[in-house]
């Protein structure tokens, strides 16, 4: 790993012509920001648009948190800290992983970073080399096999339809090949909603311990679970299962802090120290500002985290109950995060041939946004956003009604 780092540091070119630049030009841009963008068109237009694309809550950032922001930028809290983070920030996700699931992390395994996207671009970069394969299962985030590519390594995708999108144990150990390097899981899933059950989440993790492949677990829904699902991290599993695993973390979703892009890894010290380098030469710490905004909302008042969850609690089941009596579609279950991922391939049948055609024509037709499911390896199926308000739901609900009445 550390040889890696090395030479990723000494053979990164000063100015490269942009075509030179194998692994950049392989790369896809963001799908999800092109759907926001699409809308924002519309909706500068004019048009009365409901959106469902939002990866974001549609809540406030609390005040206590913008108070302790407000407060470290009139304390002068504005200038470079150490690339992890001032110390009191790591030092916080120590407290909250002990308090929540009574476990301990040491400080050289914890690092704060620009989002939990830096904290995957991190741990990507610093375990790949060219060729090496990551197993991604299908539907996943869309950066996790862009950042494998911009690492040079291989992206190996693992179908997971069969099971409702929930990964086996079973599943892993078929895509796995003397290439296999890493595992990338994301429970609750962006986009499926799924939540990986505990016993078969440990089941791959011993798996995974026994073939040498190192893991990243993304739990950046990790706070939105909804009962019977229970929140479950992988910090909980045995030490001799976190060896070769990255947890990374982000205080977007569950504080509604999008924008101040606050995330971090937990990794073994080894991992972390290769960590602190790249992030070191590329974006150096997180937001000082938003460091302090980030320690208060660990340790301050939670309430916002449970208003939150309370609220998507009820769009989920109001939303699930109305999908699943369209014509056309058919809805699973989402057990955490806030998007539901229908399957549309009803409405295919005819002049609509794909799911990018589905939400194409649901945009001009009836001007509401949904995520296309080829984006995250799931033709056929389309992300919905319940991160919006009971009114938009229900006039979105009303207006895809009418489109696949129409279609199907
Ligand atoms: C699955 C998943 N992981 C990571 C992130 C990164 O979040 P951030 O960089 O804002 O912390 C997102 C954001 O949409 C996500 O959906």
């Amino acid at each position: 790993m550390l040889r890696k780092i090395e030479r990723f540091m000494k053979t990164m070119p000063v100015i490269a012509p942009f075509s030179a630049s194998e692994n950049v030009s392989r790369m896809q841009s963001s799908s999800t920001l092109a759907a926001m963008q699409a809308a924002e068109a519309l909706r500068a237009a004019g048009a009365d648009v409901v959106d469902f694309g939002a990866g974001e809550p549609d809540f406030d950032t609390p005040d206590n948190i913008k108070f302790a922001a407000q407060e470290a930028m009139r304390a002068g809290r504005t200038k470079y800290t150490s690339t992890g983070g001032i110390r009191a920030l790591p030092q916080s996700i120590i407290n909250f992983y002990q308090t929540q699931f009574g476990v301990e992390y040491q400080p050289n395994e914890v690092m704060g970073t620009s989002g939990g996207k830096q904290a995957i671009f991190n741990a990507i970069v610093t375990l790949l080399n060219p060729g090496d394969e990551a197993l991604i299962p299908k539907p996943y985030w869309v950066t996790f096999p862009e950042i494998v590519v911009f690492a040079g390594g291989k992206p190996v995708f693992i179908e997971t339809e069969e099971t409702g999108f929930v990964l086996t144990v079973e599943q892993v150990e078929r895509a796995i090949t003397p290439r296999s390097k890493l595992l990338i899981l994301n429970s609750p899933s962006n986009p499926s909603g799924r939540v990986l059950p505990t016993a078969e989440f440990r089941k791959i993790m011993e798996l995974a311990a026994d073939r040498g492949l190192y893991v990243i677990s993304d739990e950046c829904y990790l706070r939105f679970v909804y009962p019977p699902a229970e929140i479950f991290s992988a910090a909980t599993l045995p030490a001799e299962l976190r060896a070769r695993l990255c947890i990374a973390g982000s205080f977007s979703k569950t504080y509604a802090m999008t924008g101040w892009r606050v995330g971090y890894s937990l990794a073994p010290a080894e991992w972390t120290k290769a960590m602190l380098k790249v992030q070191g030469h590329c974006t150096s710490n997180p937001n000082s500002i938003a460091q302090y905004a980030a320690i208060e909302a660990l340790t301050g008042p939670q309430e916002s985290v449970a208003t939150m969850l309370a609220e998507y609690t009820k769009r989920r089941a109001w939303l699930l109950g109305e999908l699943r009596n369209i014509p056309g579609i058919k809805c699973g279950e989402p057990e955490g995060a806030f998007y539901a991922f229908p399957d549309v391939r009803g409405c295919l049948t005819g002049k609509l041939k794909t799911s990018a055609e589905f939400a194409k024509h649901l945009l001009e037709e009836e001007q509401t946004v949904v995520t296309d499911g080829a984006a995250f390896g799931a033709e056929g199926f389309v992300r919905m956003s319940y991160a919006t308000s009971m009114a938009q739901l229900e006039e979105g609900v009303k207006r895809i009604r009418r489109f696949a009445e129409r279609y199907v």
